[in-house]
């Protein structure tokens, strides 16, 4: 009988979760004594019933490489011990179902799990091999914020797309005489916004490491006023925050889904702007979903490779609780728990800073 692999994607979907669940197929077909089987929607396709899985075979996953989301669907609410349950009374509350998971993964005969997310992701990950789960971790998000791997997969092609929105936001600055504010994902860490900015050539960079004096800000504004240039384009990560405040964010009423959906900082930032005095106009701009979605780009693809091979292999050698993570020119096994530690933010010593800074690029202090 053959063995069973069963791969889950979990957590908000980015560019290269297809190429990631390809390169594990390809990988496990060269041994023939794998199958391998996907599970609908995060562990959601194991947890419900009737049960949702597919079979992955090398026909399903062809071409899949170039495709953004996932074919096997994803979800960042709930997980199995936070399962949302619906009250009598119409109100919902959380179960702990990490057990009934691992007997139905018993139940499925399943021999391996390879869990592709990000923190929350990993999160559960950890608690399932501590309860006894023979499961992998692949470190996927935009927001590139998973310690212990110098990238995860998504945030290049994530960099591009706000790089671009960058690029345009130029022409049209200039044309009008304008400040124009990117506002851009990565929940608490500037990665995306950092990148962008210098990608794109921006005059300020706010991120959520570096908490901004809208003084400071004014005055690159101001400069860029009297030296005729006349515009400037600011990029703003979604978790910026002002000297003294908070990040700006609503509280999700979507049930199971975390609490806290950053957000708003680019119209905050505007007022402030013009509180501040700022008296050329000023437009937003929210990138929001635009990160997430399409084709990954040649980094990601060959990046989500990579990983889903070495997962493989990580299954094979039994390297249970281990997330595989680049660490360049390699791609290395590091175990979960260090991954999940702490976030990984911009450090303020880091050259990219130091980059910016030489650039003359304001970072708000
Ligand atoms: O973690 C990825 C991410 O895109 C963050 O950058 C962002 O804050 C969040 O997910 C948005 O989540 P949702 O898709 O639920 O709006």
């Amino acid at each position: 009988m053959k063995k069973r692999l069963l791969i889950a994607t979990g957590g908000g979907d980015c560019p290269g979760l297809n190429a990631v669940i390809r390169a594990i197929v390809k990988r496990s077909a060269q041994t023939r004594d794998w199958e391998v089987i996907g599970s609908i929607d995060a562990f959601n396709g194991i947890m419900r019933d009737p049960m949702h899985l597919i079979e992955l075979t090398e026909e399903k996953v062809a071409g899949i490489h170039v495709q953004g989301g996932t074919i096997i669907g994803t979800t960042n609410r709930g997980g199995p011990f936070e399962w949302p349950v619906k009250n009598n009374d119409g109100s919902w509350t959380t179960v702990d179902r990490g057990q009934d998971l691992l007997d139905r993964l018993r139940y499925q005969n399943i021999d391996a799990v390879v869990n592709i997310g990000g923190d929350g992701s990993q999160r559960i990950s950890q608690r399932l091999f501590e309860m006894g789960c023979p499961i992998i971790g692949v470190p996927k998000t935009i927001d590139n914020d998973l310690s212990d791997t110098d990238f995860t997969f998504g945030f290049q092609t994530a960099v591009d797309v706000a790089t671009d929105a960058v690029d345009k936001l130029v022409t049209t600055a200039a044309s009008h005489h304008r400040v124009l504010i990117l506002e851009v994902m990565g929940r608490y860490a500037g990665w995306i916004a950092l990148h962008a900015a210098i990608a794109g050539g921006a005059e300020v960079c706010l991120i959520p490491e570096i908490p901004y004096d809208i003084s400071k800000v004014m005055d690159t504004i101001n400069r860029r006023v009297d030296n005729g240039k006349g515009f400037a384009i600011i990029v703003i990560a979604e978790g910026a925050m002002p000297l003294g405040g908070g990040m700006q964010y609503t509280e999700s009423e979507e049930v199971g889904a975390m609490k806290i959906k950053l957000g708003g900082a680019a119209l905050r930032l505007s007022h402030e702007l013009k509180t501040a005095g700022c008296e050329i106009d000023i437009r937003e701009t929210i990138l929001g979903h635009l990160q997430r979605g399409g084709r990954p780009n040649a980094f990601d693809r060959l990046l989500a490779s990579q990983f889903g091979v070495k997962a493989f292999e990580l299954a094979l050698e039994q390297k249970w609780g281990h997330m595989v993570a680049y660490r360049h020119p390699n791609i290395v096994a590091v175990p979960i728990s260090e991954a999940i530690k702490e976030y990984n933010l911009v450090n303020l010593d880091s050259d990219l800073l130091k980059t910016a800074r030489g650039m003359g690029m304001n970072l708000g202090d």
